[in-house]
C-alpha cells in the first residue's frame, strides 16, 4: 500500500483515516480487528512513552509489524510523539515506515533544522515523517489552550522541512477524559488551504463524534486517538472484576477490554470515513 497515495486522496475527498495508540499487544489486535471489521485502513501507533513503558521498541514493534503484514485491510505501523532521534533509527532499522518526530516544544528555527535531518533520514530509508507545529497541550497533564499554530508559519514550516505530513494546534488537548473540546474549524479550512500535506488532529479522544466531523470536512485526514480506547479498555477490564473478584487469569478480563476497543476503534473508523455525512 503507498500512503502517500492513499493519505493525498483521504485528503481530496474530505475523508480521513483513524491512528490509535497501542500500549499492550491487546491494543494492537484490537486495532487491527477493529479494521477489518470497518473494511478501512488504519494507522496502529506506538507513542515514545509506550516504549519507556516497554523498555525497549523492538519486540513490541516486531509484534505490531506482524499484525500489519497479517491484516485484510492496510495498517501503517507508526512511531508516535518521538523525540529521541535514535528511536527513529532503531524504528526505520525494524521496518517502521512512519514516524512523528515531535519537536514542538523548541523555538521555531531548532524545530525548522532538526525536523529537515529526520526528514532526509526517513525518506533515504522510505519513511514518512510527521511533526508538530504550535502546541497541542495535555502532554503534561495540563490542559492550557496551547499555542495555535499559524497558517502562513505552517505553509513555511512544510516547504523548510519537507515533511508529509503536520499536526496542528487547532483547540484539541491531549489526554482528556471528557470529550468536551471545541474546534476551531476556521482555522483547520484556513490550514487547509495553506499547507499543501495532510493535517494531523492530536488529542482526539477530547472531541465528540460532531467535532470529529466537523474537523475532517474542513480539513482534518489523519486523526489521533489513545485515551478514548484505554477508557474503554478499562472499563470493559473493570467491569469483569468488580463482578468476579476471584478471577485471576488475565484472558478472562483482557478478552472483554480488547473486545471493547476493537468495537470502539470500527465505530470511530467509520464515523471518520464518512465525515461528511453529519
Ligand atoms: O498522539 C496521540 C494522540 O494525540 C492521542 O491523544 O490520548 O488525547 O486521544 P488522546
Ligand atoms: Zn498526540
Amino acid at each position: 500500500m503507498n500512503w502517500t497515495t492513499l493519505l493525498s486522496g483521504l485528503r481530496a475527498e474530505r475523508r480521513a483515516v483513524g491512528a490509535f495508540n497501542a500500549i499492550l499487544i491487546e491494543h494492537a489486535e484490537a486495532i487491527v480487528a477493529g479494521a477489518e471489521r470497518s473494511g478501512l485502513p488504519v494507522i496502529l501507533q506506538i507513542s515514545q512513552n509506550a516504549v519507556r513503558y516497554h523498555g525497549s521498541l523492538a519486540p513490541f514493534a516486531l509484534a505490531c509489524l506482524r499484525l500489519a503484514e497479517d491484516a485484510a485491510v492496510p495498517v501503517l505501523v507508526h512511531l508516535d510523539h518521538v523525540e529521541d532521534e535514535d528511536l527513529i533509527r532503531e524504528g526505520l532499522d525494524l521496518g517502521i515506515r512512519s514516524v512523528m518526530f515531535d519537536a514542538a516544544k523548541l523555538s521555531y528555527a531548532e524545530n525548522v533544522e532538526r525536523t529537515r535531518a529526520v526528514v532526509e533520514r526517513c525518506h533515504a530509508g522510505g519513511a514518512l515523517v510527521e511533526a508538530e507545529l504550535g502546541e497541542v497541550g495535555g502532554k503534561d497533564g495540563a490542559h492550557a489552550p496551547g499555542v495555535r499554530t499559524d497558517p502562513a508559519e505552517a505553509a513555511a514550516f512544510v516547504a523548510a522541512t519537507g515533511v508529509d505530513s503536520l499536526a496542528v494546534a487547532v483547540g484539541s488537548s491531549h489526554a482528556m477524559a471528557d470529550r468536551s473540546a471545541v474546534l476551531d474549524e476556521a482555522l483547520i479550512a484556513a490550514l487547509a488551504k495553506s499547507v499543501p500535506v495532510p493535517l494531523v488532529l492530536h488529542g482526539s479522544s477530547g472531541v465528540p463524534d460532531d467535532g470529529l466531523r466537523g474537523a475532517v470536512g474542513a480539513g482534518i485526514v489523519k486523526v489521533n486517538v489513545g485515551t478514548r480506547l484505554n477508557q474503554v479498555l478499562t472499563e470493559a477490564v473493570r467491569a469483569v472484576l468488580d463482578e468476579r473478584e476471584l478471577l485471576t487469569d488475565p484472558r478472562r478480563y483482557l478478552a472483554p477490554g480488547r473486545d471493547a476497543v476493537r468495537d470502539e476503534v470500527a465505530r470511530l473508523l467509520t464515523v471518520l470515513a464518512n465525515a461528511d455525512s453529519r
